[in-house]
């Protein structure tokens, strides 16, 4: 079976986990914690990171920290995952979605002037499934309007901009490392930036809003403390970040054999001539890698959900990353509509999630592309059958269509005796 992502642990992330379990000292709010957030600076070359319990909980400490309150408007892109907006929901603000590009899917930066007036705060971006975007470009648009930009980069550590990495490009940057991500901690996030004024807000509010942490008030007198701002408990443990600290070790092979691996994904697709009806999205700045998607040309021809179905019948556990956020039914009760971002939806509509990961190879590959080749053969010859019904039957002809595209498995055979079938008896009856 292959899954759509995958973690990959080793027995040095494994002995990484042991030492903490074995330390009579600190599961958590110990030394590893600073360390993981010291090898992030080391890594991303920015000054300050905060370690988290989730890129959720990094994404709502970053909205906190650049004051993100009641009417205040944050534009983000409509396909993602809901993170990404609601964090802005938390702070009471309100989430403003702009339509995407069709060929990477990231945030159209064209149509984001467009939606700035007086209560514009900030602009999140997200680096879809690992590619960074245009920030000169997005940094050009924070000038001019005085804005934040919040990178949610949930997929792309381990991918640069012009030579910096993800983390030290923009104003704040959260990243995630959940099982499926680039690297893992089980569950767990980061927030990185320049600026320590929010640096020292959001590590105020990942523990409580108390103005010492755990160290602190042991050295000194452990009551002591004060608490200044409503805080969390978004802290992540030494046990998470132990395994933190050895996956980032590994993380620029981590991305390296992702790029091979797209890379072969893309042959494979031209080699199989699947590239008339499949087109990988296209890249113009750098990818880590993420996820591995690939857009079907006519949805007429080949149904997306159609072929979801049959690759997973196939033990190919496909995914979809994302249906525009603002289509759930949170977003739609709180009065966003269909129609919004025309070209998240058609995209959506064609989007579907190939496996990658660090453990696969190209033989996996291999067969995974010649079942998608078959799967794709198959519904083409089906589909063209059940087309030759429109005309002498259109009744059965909407049976057929309906029953195909819930996943109902049909012959040719069966197909072209139906098919005389019904030839003969509408020749009979005229
Ligand atoms: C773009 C994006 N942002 C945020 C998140 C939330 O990450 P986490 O699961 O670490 O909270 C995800 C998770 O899939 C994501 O894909």
């Amino acid at each position: 079976m292959y899954n759509y992502g995958k973690h990959f642990i080793d027995l040095e992330d494994i002995e990484s986990v042991k030492n903490v379990l074995k330390n009579e000292n600190f599961l958590t709010c110990g030394p590893k914690i600073r360390e993981f957030e010291k090898n992030i600076c080391k890594y991303t070359g920015c000054s300050f990171s905060c370690a988290v319990n989730s890129c959720t909980s990094a994404l709502h400490l970053a909205c906190l920290s650049i004051g993100i309150s009641l009417n205040d408007e944050v534009i983000v892109p409509a396909i993602s995952f809901a993170a990404s907006s609601n964090c802005i929901l938390y702070c009471g603000g309100k989430p403003v979605f702009c339509d995407i590009d069709p060929n990477t899917m990231n945030i159209d930066i064209q149509k984001i002037e467009k939606l700035i007036n007086e209560r514009t705060k900030a602009i999140i971006v997200v680096d879809f499934a690992g590619q960074v975007n245009d920030y000169e470009r997005l940094l050009q648009i924070k000038e001019k309007y005085n804005l934040i930009i919040i990178e949610d980069a949930a997929h792309s550590i381990g991918a640069k901009y012009k030579s910096k990495y993800v983390g030290n490009i923009t104003d704040l940057t959260t990243f995630s490392f959940h099982p499926v991500k680039n690297m893992t901690t089980g569950e767990g996030g980061a927030i990185t930036t320049n600026d320590e004024k929010l640096y020292k807000k959001i590590k105020l509010l990942r523990s409580h809003g108390l103005t010492k942490d755990f160290n602190e008030r042991n050295e000194k007198v452990s009551h002591q403390y004060d608490i200044i701002s409503l805080g969390y408990n978004y802290r992540i443990s030494d046990i998470l970040c132990s395994l933190g600290i050895s996956q980032l070790q590994k993380l620029d092979s981590f991305v390296e054999k992702r790029k091979e691996l797209v890379t072969y994904y893309n042959y494979k697709i031209n080699e199989k001539k699947l590239n008339n009806y499949l087109e990988p999205l296209k890249y113009i700045f750098e990818s880590s890698h993420h996820i591995y998607i690939i857009k079907i040309k006519n949805t007429e021809l080949i149904n997306r959900d159609l072929l979801y179905k049959k690759l997973h019948k196939q033990n190919i556990k496909v995914n979809v990353h994302y249906k525009p956020i603002y289509l759930f039914t949170l977003y739609k009760n709180l009065g966003y509509h269909k129609g919004l971002c025309p070209i998240a939806e058609d995209v959506y509509n064609k989007i579907i999630t190939l496996p990658l990961y660090y453990s696969l190879n190209n033989k996996d590959i291999d067969i995974i592309i010649d079942k998608l080749h078959k799967i794709i053969e198959n519904i083409i010859s089906t589909s063209n059958l059940i087309k030759r019904f429109e005309k002498i039957d259109p009744i059965l002809y909407g049976f057929l269509q309906n029953d195909f595209i819930s996943g109902k498995e049909f012959s040719d055979l069966y197909l072209e005796d139906l098919l005389n079938e019904r030839s003969e008896s509408i020749s009979l009856r005229n």
